[in-house]
């Protein structure tokens, strides 16, 4: 039979493992806390030189990265999922939209795009955010072609007419990459759709949400 003294010695070490214990939990917790607020602020700042590269922030007065809606379109946006809109306003009124829409049918898989519009549905410019393209052959956008996404500035819906919304190859306007067509020609088409979301949901983007 355990004497109280027996009983003792086991009680101190299972106390001792259990504030040890507690102390790490603790500890991870608030390790994690911190973490998930550094990735959060990290994915910010990342979102917002992509903003800043295509919209001058001198041109609005607002916060964009708090200024947002979710948008649902599969057709248009490329995804089943909502996607960030982040609206852009000076003195309240509309200066830009700027849609992460997806262009699904990159060749290694979907390219994640941030497409900026202007009111009227003018192209201010389009980045590719996120994507898994070859290096050296479908992310020629990213170097040897450094300049091909800047063709999309100034364009719409109907510059160039709609017909010739495509890569030379399909009868277009646009440039592919020599070697690879594949990216160019979804990108162009995720563009286009996501002009085409615009302009029937101009009103809505820029209402849904609004802080007041
Ligand atoms: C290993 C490998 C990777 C490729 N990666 C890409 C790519 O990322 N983007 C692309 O458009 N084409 C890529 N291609 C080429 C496509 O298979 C296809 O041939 C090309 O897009 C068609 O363009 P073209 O008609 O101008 O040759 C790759 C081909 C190979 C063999």
């Amino acid at each position: 039979m355990a004497t109280p003294a027996d009983k003792r010695s086991i009680a101190i070490p299972i106390a001792t493992l259990a504030i040890v214990a507690a102390f790490f939990t603790v500890g991870l917790v608030v390790i994690a806390n911190v973490t998930r607020e550094r990735i959060a602020r990290n994915q910010q700042a990342w979102i917002k030189e992509h903003l800043d590269a295509l919209v001058s922030p001198q041109s609005y007065d607002n916060d964009p990265l708090l200024d947002i809606t979710e948008v649902t379109a599969p057709d248009l946006l490329g995804t089943a999922a909502p996607v960030t809109a982040y609206r852009m306003r000076k003195a309240g009124l509309p200066v830009a939209v700027a849609i992460r829409s997806i262009a699904p049918d990159g060749y290694r898989g979907p390219l994640e795009l941030l497409v900026a519009i202007a009111p009227g549905g003018q192209l201010l410019g389009v980045r590719v955010i996120r994507h898994n393209e070859t290096p050296g052959l479908g992310d020629a956008f990213e170097n040897r072609d450094a300049d091909w996404l800047e063709k999309f500035r100034g364009l719409s819906l109907t510059k160039p007419p709609q017909q010739r919304w495509s890569v030379r190859r399909d009868g277009g306007e646009f440039d592919a990459f020599t070697g690879a067509t594949i990216t160019p020609r979804a990108i162009v088409k995720a563009v286009r759709r996501t002009l085409e979301f615009y302009q029937g949901n101009e009103d809505r983007l820029y209402q849904d949400g609004k802080p007041q």
